[in-house]
């Protein structure tokens, strides 16, 4: 039988209302949807559907035709094309091994330019676990701020801020609670290296961000005479992403990190990164997205919590510009975000989200899912077997896995366990 039609009635959600009559709350002036029977009723394309309309069957086919095929898709109209990766791209491993954390940990860092000059950079912490003997799993966080605020380490180089008032960089000298990576005495316990950067080190989260990130950088080449990307271009998220593989390109250097067991992970925005991220660089073995939402893991077809109507109003830097063109016909479009979970098998993927997060739309992950799970059985690996959803708490942890915590947008201390047993299973 054609995965489809399998996958399909399930998908069936019922519902009344075309038009959301009465809004549950509006968010920018757009109309919110909490009302389950007014999510909508529609079909996904079907990942395994080839362009001449015909059945995809076989793992070749797949790889070699149809999975290029949907990642152009995904670029094109969501989250934009990027380049490679740059020539002038250099390593300042500035930080080779020192005793951290009570010599729990050896800390190494990196500064990773993109340019001869050196003004576009990322700067990178990595802490290993102190016996390790090289060729070390690693779990690497995209994370909110500087490498010194995320953690309680001294040694660790001060980073930048972004000040959106003054529209400039400045040292990243004051923190709070926010941003902290407090899973790294966990990770190094069960054997794993934790890396971490400031996904702003790409490009500052501002509409206006753009002028000071990598994206301007990389206008002009081939890209003459215009003074924003093109309409397939990259987005932030996209170029957040790409920053992702950069630092993997830093791992197939360094023989104390085995760079075919990367994990990635990020929380919300940063959570549609990782995902986006996996689903291009095949060389990310294991995705934990946490609450990824809108523009993530959940559906754009759905009507319920944010749309993409929010997103492109409210972050239109996140995304290629084209993106907006399919606000108001999402079922029109060629692809859903099964499309993006479908490109990450058989590589592992883990969708983490919270049952009080109503704006992220948790149960449109989960349809999802379970939409991209016919590729990872075409690919000889398990995905979402069980409809409906498990008990809150209780994760699913096949290839393509699912969480739901009992609580709201964000990571909490109980997923922690959660994603390094998906690690210890996956890669
Ligand atoms: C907003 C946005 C979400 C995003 C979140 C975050 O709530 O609407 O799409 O995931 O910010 O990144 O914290």
């Amino acid at each position: 039988m054609n995965a489809a039609l399998f996958v399909l009635p399930l998908l069936a959600i019922p519902a009344l209302a075309q038009i959301i009559d009465s809004p549950d709350e509006v968010v920018a002036g757009i109309p919110v949807n909490y009302t389950e029977a007014k999510a909508g009723w529609f079909e996904l394309p079907d990942p395994l559907t080839g362009s001449d309309g015909k059945p995809v069957t076989d793992p070749a086919t797949w790889n070699e035709v149809q999975r290029p095929r949907i990642l152009g898709i995904v670029e094109a109209n969501q989250y934009g094309r990027v380049p490679p990766r740059p020539e002038a791209m250099a390593f300042d491993a500035f930080d080779e091994g020192t005793p951290a954390f009570d010599g729990s940990a050896r800390r190494k860092q990196v500064t990773i330019t993109f340019d001869k000059a050196g003004e576009q950079f990322l700067d990178l912490v990595v802490y290993l676990p102190a016996e390790s003997e090289g060729d070390c799993p690693v779990l690497l966080n995209i994370g909110w701020v500087a490498n010194n605020l995320a953690v309680d380490d001294p040694g660790v180089k001060v980073g930048r801020s972004w000040n959106k008032e003054a529209q400039r960089r400045e040292p990243a000298t004051e923190g709070g609670p926010f941003g902290k990576l407090r899973m790294i005495p966990l990770a190094l316990e069960r054997g794993y290296a934790v890396a971490h950067f400031n996904y702003a080190d790409i490009e500052p989260d501002d509409v206006n961000g753009f002028a000071h990130g990598i994206r301007h950088h990389f206008l002009g080449e081939g890209q003459e005479g215009q003074s924003k990307p093109g309409a397939e271009d990259w987005g932030a998220i996209a170029a957040w992403g790409w920053g992702i593989s950069r630092v993997i390109d830093y791992f197939e250097t360094d023989a104390e990190i085995d760079a075919s067991r990367v994990a990635i992970t990020g929380v919300s925005r940063l959570g549609k990164t990782v995902i986006w991220a996996g689903a291009r660089d095949e060389r990310v073995a294991c995705v934990l997205a946490s609450v990824s939402g809108s523009g993530g893991a959940s559906l754009n077809r759905r009507r319920y919590g944010e749309r993409p109507a929010h997103l492109v109003e409210r972050f239109p830097h996140w995304f290629a510009a084209k993106f907006a063109s399919w606000v108001g016909r999402e079922e029109e479009a060629p692809w859903d975000s099964h499309f993006i979970l479908s490109l990450i098998a058989p590589r592992a993927v883990l969708l983490q989200t919270g049952s009080t997060d109503k704006w992220s739309d948790p149960y449109g992950e989960f349809v999802a899912a379970r939409a991209a799970t016919p590729v990872f059985h075409l690919l000889g690996r398990k995905g979402i077997e069980d409809f409906p959803q498990p008990p809150l708490g209780e994760p699913m942890m096949n290839r393509l896995g699912y969480l739901m915590h009992d609580g709201g947008h964000g990571m909490i201390p109980d997923d922690w366990p959660v994603f390094l047993d998906f690690m210890d299973k996956h890669l």
